[in-house]
């Protein structure tokens, strides 16, 4: 379900929404309300000493314009950075969601009239109305329907009249891109039990369904194995989970380009025999959002117009302890033909991802870009809500940053050091599934990957991070998925 939006051109003095969004930058008036209005409201803010900071929020009841029960003035900072300040309105609107849901008020405007990038701003007001608006519950009636009760359930976006037409195409699309962040918000909080390999394929059944343009194919076990997923389906054998291969393809009629995009889909990661203790276990069921991010993107293909053919591969199954598992000493073959010393069952992402980088090799793609939450290093090293990015390739990383930059998430670039080498060295294999050195780990996890994509330019996403929130750092990211990824990898595809 989302949000229904009007954009309109009348005046915010007609306003019928129960809370009015105005922006305002630091040092500047608040544009677009009547002149009573504003000198009331500039009044109020000096009262309060609020001046317009980036992302801030203030509530003013009782002179909203229309019939609004507040005005919520929004700061958008002195940037002048344009991107930024789309990021200020998303957590702004974000803000204003949530305490639009606190008070049960259902319906929220937003002035653009007077504002300069109208379809920038009307975006990213709607992601965060969209983002923060979300609950997942799947699982309780009572908990469903008082969300759908309590829900935002319209936007009204006011602009001059000669740009209506084209903010409401922009909204459009963006409600559409929306609906993938939904769809990998809902996979990845749903528990391991309803999660498993075979639901994964199904849903990338359904989205092949849904779009003549897009094609399924699977490999169970015994087809995996004929095609030389080996080490994959070591990580698989300890499970009563059958493990499966998903390679979804977009397929337009003049493809320019062809990208593949590569998920980590470990629906349960205990650790394996390697086990994890409980408190690092309990959030395992995130551990294919990198999977999900592929499937929620591969959701919204067909409404992107691409002339870029994409590939989508997932390698999932669960990562289980038991008397059939693989074991730390298995020395086990890729599907490049370089064997792995399994140092640790824990370090399992990097096997099956081996498999699955070089199935995609196998189909030559320009560029190869794998999303994973490989590694609780890289959180140790950019906290929460930050991706790190490893690339062979400037262009390509650069285009990622850009990107990301663009939606709001963040991704910073990483190094692999040359020296770094030998803790790619094992005695027994090619390379060992894990360095003796605890240092440097989420690096180690990605030049380990480097090994598996022969010289196609490559770009890995550390999303360990970013995935999943056990904390609300960002008013528009509740605790829970937060479908890091879908967006960036929209704008990075449309830009390519
Ligand atoms: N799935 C985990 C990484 C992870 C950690 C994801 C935190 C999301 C949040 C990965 O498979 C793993 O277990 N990595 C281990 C490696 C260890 C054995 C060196 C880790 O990072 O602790
Ligand atoms: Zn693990
Ligand atoms: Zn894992």
């Amino acid at each position: 379900m989302s949000v229904l939006i009007k954009v309109d051109k009348q005046n915010v003095a007609q306003c019928e929404a129960e809370a009015l969004v105005v922006f305002m930058r630091k040092g500047e008036e608040v544009g677009g309300l009547s002149l009573t209005m504003k000198t009331k409201l500039k009044k109020v803010l000096k009262e309060r000493d609020f001046n317009g900071g980036w992302g801030q929020v203030e509530f003013v009841a009782g002179l909203g314009e229309g019939r609004s029960i507040f005005i919520a003035v929004v700061g958008l900072g002195d940037s002048e950075d344009k991107i930024n300040e789309a990021e200020g309105a998303r957590r702004g609107l974000g803000l204003v969601t949530l305490e639009a849901n606190r008070l049960k008020l259902k319906t929220i405007g937003v002035n653009l009239n007077g504002e300069r990038d109208v379809a920038e701003l009307s975006v990213a007001s709607l992601e965060g109305v969209e983002m923060s608006s979300y609950r997942f519950t799947k699982h309780s009636k009572k908990l469903d329907k008082q969300y759908k009760k309590n829900r935002i359930n319209k936007l009204t976006i006011f602009c001059e009249a000669k740009k209506v037409s084209d903010v409401r195409k922009r909204v459009l699309l963006a409600q559409k891109i929306l609906q993938g962040v939904i769809i990998t918000r809902d996979l990845v909080n749903q528990p391991a039990g309803h999660m498993s390999p075979k639901e994964l394929v199904k849903e990338a059944r359904d989205i092949a369904a849904g779009s003549p343009k897009i094609t399924a194919r699977i490999f169970n076990r015994v087809q995996a194995k004929k095609e030389g997923f080996t080490a994959f389906l070591a990580v698989a054998q300890g499970s009563a989970e059958e493990p499966y291969v998903i390679h979804l393809k977009y397929k337009p009629r003049n493809a320019r380009k062809k990208v593949s995009l590569v998920g980590k889909g470990i629906t349960f990661d205990s650790g394996g025999l390697s086990i994890k203790p409980s408190l690092g276990m309990e959030t395992m069921k995130d551990d294919m959002a990198g999977a999900a991010t592929v499937l929620g993107v591969f959701s919204v293909l067909d409404k992107l117009n691409l002339d870029i053919e994409v590939h989508g591969i997932i390698a999932t199954c669960e990562n289980m302890p038991s008397g059939s598992s693989y074991r730390p000493g298995d020395v086990l073959t890729a599907k490049n033909g370089k064997t792995i010393e399994v140092i640790n069952t824990d370090a399992e992402g990097r096997i099956t991802l081996a498999d699955a980088l070089s199935y995609a090799v196998e189909k030559k793609p320009d560029v190869i870009i794998d999303l994973a939450t490989l590694t609780g290093a890289c959180v140790v090293a950019l906290g929460e809500t930050v991706a790190g990015l490893w690339s062979t390739d400037k262009n390509l990383s650069l285009q990622l940053v850009e990107s990301a930059r663009k939606t709001g998430e963040s991704i910073e670039t990483m190094p692999m050091p040359q020296e770094y080498a030998v803790k790619l060295e094992s005695q027994v294999a090619d390379v060992p599934n894990l360095d003796s050195s605890r240092y440097g780990g989420a690096i180690t996890a990605a030049m380990f990957l480097r090994e598996f994509v022969d010289d196609i330019p490559w770009g890995h996403l550390d999303i360990a991070g970013p995935a999943f929130m056990e904390r609300q750092y960002i008013s528009y990211w509740d605790r829970g998925a937060t479908g890091f990824g879908v967006r960036t990898l929209v704008n990075f595809l449309r830009a390519y």
